[in-house]
């Protein structure tokens, strides 16, 4: 891309990343925004100055040499990994006033630098890389904020209009995905993260998948089943975790009479039965999948159904193609508050038809966080690699409340197996029988 146009790109990503993170942070008062909504979650004022913190960090100190804005001390405080989230509203933190004013100044210093910085010469600049991961490091905290948002209780401060609605058309349950080898992973798209690199060729044996995500109709029926007192469906250390924890059905979910209602953003509605469910942990996922004679797919399974051409047999960045995606075909962005029903978006299908990939919600694989062959950490161990083993289990796709800037074919998202704050929810594969292939 030719320079003015890479960064005409930059600053209307990182404004479109600005305009989101005001309005999360300006939906609510003084009081909301340095109150901690869940021990899981940060005071929503910690995010805001955070955002900026690492901007400064990475883009006016380390890209452009500047010397700090504040007194050093300010950079532990945001610093992720001095403090878990839990202790965070203990600490002398920025006060409302004190973060926007940081987090403005920081970013006029910062399209000053970037009218003026050569987007050349320095790996961390080649093709704008170090914008690029600011601008998803401040996307990825809106989507966290958001998560502070649903766990919120009060009366609902957001809003945007309800999702497409599919009515009438029909696809097939499941399709199959040929065996053979495929490209997994990009060395050529330019923000992709260390953990996405480098491209490599894997093996994956055909298999099928659900042309669309579990709906709430589909989860309804493994809790009528009395799937969550069933323990031959569960995970040995998820049937452990559900007794403990006392789940019985999505977070955010009550009994109300005969129906089941949800939490939504502040909102009380019947739970949506043609809806992906969503709010659920890697453990009901598995237990479901199970229940229904069928598992969660690897992570390279979910990637070569998302990714795999099998006419030209290359890998695209996103099921359609390699074109950034559009409103009409995925859900992203914030744009709605909820996933898109199932069987939404045909035309942001795959070649083989397999919907909703990218978008709606994050889809829980069955694979554990770990380095492609010929993994480098870049730029720095604390983005993937510090969290690498059988602790956390890989998410994919991106959900409603992703931005379009981190979101593709091969992004990587990971959580723990008990999590369900995050916008998750997923879809079952299975392995292919004799005569099917
Ligand atoms: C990749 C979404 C798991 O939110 O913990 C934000 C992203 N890394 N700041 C997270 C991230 C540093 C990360 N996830
Ligand atoms: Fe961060």
């Amino acid at each position: 891309m030719l320079t003015d146009a890479l960064k005409e790109r930059i600053a209307v990503d990182l404004d479109r990343a600005r305009r989101r993170t005001q309005v999360l942070t300006e939906a609510v008062d003084d009081r909301d925004l340095v109150a901690q909504h869940s021990p899981l979650m940060s005071p929503l004022v910690w995010d805001l100055a955070h955002v900026g913190n690492q901007e400064e960090l990475w883009l006016l100190r380390d890209v452009g040499g500047r010397e700090p804005i504040l007194p050093p001390a300010v950079d532990e405080l945001y610093d992720a990994f001095q403090h878990p989230r839990a202790d965070r509203p203990t600490l002398p933190l920025l006060d409302p006033v004190e973060s926007r004013r940081y987090v403005s100044d920081v970013r006029g210093r910062v399209l000053d630098l970037l009218e003026r910085v050569p987007l050349e010469g320095r790996p961390l600049l080649e093709n704008g890389f170090a914008f690029g991961m600011i601008v998803q490091h401040e996307q990825q905290h809106d989507e966290t904020m958001l998560a502070t948002h649903q766990l919120r209780v009060g009366e609902p401060v957001l809003g945007a209009p309800p999702p497409p609605r599919v009515t009438s058309v029909s696809w097939p349950d499941e399709v199959l995905v040929p065996g053979g080898p495929f490209t997994m992973g990009t060395s050529t798209d330019a923000w992709a993260l260390d953990n996405e690199r480098p491209a490599h060729e894997v093996e994956v044996p055909a298999f099928m998948i659900d042309t669309v995500p579990v709906s709430n109709g589909d989860y309804l029926g493994f809790m009528a089943d009395g799937g969550y007192d069933d323990p031959r469906w569960w995970d040995p250390k998820g049937w452990e975790h559900r007794l403990r924890a006392g789940l019985v059905a999505p977070l955010f979910w009550s009994r109300d009479g005969n129906e089941w209602v949800r939490r939504r953003f502040g909102h009380v509605e019947a739970v949506p039965f043609d809806e992906p469910v969503v709010h659920v942990s890697w453990y009901e996922a598995d237990a479901y999948a199970r229940w229904a004679g069928k598992r969660l797919p690897t992570e390279a399974e979910w990637e070569k159904a998302a990714r795999f051409d099998p006419v030209s047999r290359r890998s695209r960045r996103f099921p359609w193609g390699d074109e950034d995606p559009t409103a009409e075909q995925t859900n992203l962005g914030q744009r709605h508050l909820q996933p898109a029903s199932v069987g939404a978006y045909p035309v942001g299908a795959s070649p083989l038809g397999v919907r909703q990939l990218i978008g709606d919600v994050w889809e829980w694989t069955s694979s554990d966080l770990s380095g492609y062959p010929g993994f480098r950490a870049w730029p720095y161990r604390e983005y993937s690699e510090v969290f690498f083993g059988p602790d956390y289990k890989m998410l994919r796709g991106g959900s409603f409340a992703t931005d379009a800037a981190a979101c593709r074919g091969t992004f990587r998202n990971w959580d723990y197996p008990i999590r369900r704050q995050i916008f998750a929810g997923f879809r079952c594969a299975r392995d292919v029988s004799a005569g099917e292939g």
